[in-house]
């Protein structure tokens, strides 16, 4: 069906400045309803990963790799290479063809990536019946100022029938990051304990989390000067724009980044917004109003939002990121289990320079060591599910 023809060029143009605007007010789109009712259901018959392994897989390596790959991961990049070395035994190692280097100069980002990576391939083994051994950095750990090829972790997998499955293992195939507005209703104390029981292993992260009024009003201000200044700057819209997925052939060719459907477009919202709103052409041509509409977003999830939570380090080495990775994702996975949805605002963290000095008065502002690192930030709350993003599949991980 080509509805493109019922739009006049200005309505169009219109449209695609106010696309982001449209999303935030639930899409003021009605009289385009009734021409594309149809496409209300299109089922594109595609879970791009989120309905597990091949239950034909009979290698315990892909049958976890398959779960591992649905984990959280910055931009959905999918920053991760494996290397089989043994029938139940495989490396992880960094893609560096995957990195965010105008948001995430350092990596740090892309290496809580490989943690969250390594916490999700540990559970699903647990539900297969098998024990991940997990030896980091086997070749010794780099800078975290730098990127080497040797690998974050060698994996082996043992077979230990009844092994207690882990009690998450259930929620890795309906975990996601949920970016929608919230209901402005604050997490209860039982709920923050829970979660507050679910961090910090072997390591000294620390997790907090805060309910008050004033944090609340902090922290929109805060996100909301990091996101401007975030987009100030072509190459970090760019890595961002190169990421979103502008519609359904770009999610199928790509099978990762993000779309408008995680945004909580859905039906034939998205349907609209895909095909009448947003074109990659005219953002890439003008990408001042896409940065724009990224600002009054953070500004208004945030606004919907009385929970925040940030789990901090005291060092900063490649090991206490790719820890902080497993424990965030944990906490993504139990709040999952408690119906609560988890949306992660790293832009006040990031290390380029601009960002430096509303970090510091970030830190300040909530009593955070100016030595520490805040690793994770994200927002806690209520709000319905959003689709998944999508999933390479599990040979694209594979070389050599
Ligand atoms: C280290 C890290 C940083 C992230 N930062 C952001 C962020 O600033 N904004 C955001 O919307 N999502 C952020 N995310 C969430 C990712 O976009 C999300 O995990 C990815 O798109 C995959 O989607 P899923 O978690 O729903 O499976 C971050 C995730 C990780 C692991």
């Amino acid at each position: 069906m080509h509805i493109e023809f019922y739009l006049s060029t200005k309505e169009r143009t219109v449209n695609r400045r106010n696309f982001i605007t449209l999303i935030g007010l639930g899409i003021g789109t009605a009289a385009l309803s009734s021409t594309i009712v149809s496409c209300e259901n299109i089922d594109h018959g595609e879970a791009f990963g989120w309905d597990g392994p091949d239950p034909e897989e009979k290698d315990i390596r892909m049958q976890v790799l398959a779960y591992a790959i649905l984990c959280p991961n910055p931009h959905n990049k999918q920053p991760w290479i494996i290397r089989l070395t043994g029938p139940d035994s495989f490396d992880l190692y960094v893609d560096p063809e995957r990195l965010l280097p105008a948001t995430d100069p350092y990596y740090r980002q892309i290496h809580i990536g490989q943690g969250t990576f390594l916490e999700t391939l540990s559970i699903a083994a647990t539900g297969l019946g098998y024990e991940a051994k997990i030896d980091y950095f086997p070749e010794g750990m780099y800078a975290n100022t730098e990127l080497e090829s040797k690998p974050v972790a060698s994996i082996k997998l043992i077979n230990r029938p009844g092994i207690p499955v882990d009690p998450l293992f259930g929620h890795l195939l309906t975990r996601h990051s949920n970016k929608q507005e919230y209901d402005n209703h604050p997490l209860n104390q039982e709920e923050a304990d829970i979660l507050h029981s679910f961090h910090g292993r072997e390591n000294t992260n620390r997790l907090n989390i805060i309910s008050s009024p004033q944090a609340k009003k902090d922290f929109e201000q805060i996100l909301t000067n990091a996101m401007q200044i975030e987009v100030g700057n072509s190459a970090r819209d760019r890595e961002t724009i190169e990421m979103f997925r502008f519609n359904e052939d770009e999610v199928k060719k790509y099978r990762d980044g993000f779309g408008v459907a995680q945004a909580g477009l859905t039906g034939i919202k998205k349907f609209v917004v895909e095909n009448f709103l947003l074109s990659r052409k005219s953002v890439d041509k003008d990408p001042t109003s896409f940065g724009n509409q990224a600002v009054e977003m953070t500004q208004k999830t945030a606004a919907s939002t009385a929970t925040f939570a940030w789990i901090t380090t005291s060092s900063n080495s490649r090991l206490d990121q790719v820890l902080v990775g497993r424990d965030y994702c944990r906490i993504n996975l139990k709040t999952t289990a408690m119906g609560l949805a988890q949306h992660p605002m790293s832009q006040v963290l990031q290390e380029y320079d601009e960002m430096i000095l509303l970090q510091n008065t970030f830190k300040a502002t909530f009593g955070i060591e100016a030595s520490d690192t805040v690793q994770m930030l994200f927002r806690l709350g209520r709000a319905g599910a959003t689709p998944h993003g999508p999933r390479r599949v599990i040979s694209q991980l594979i070389r050599g």
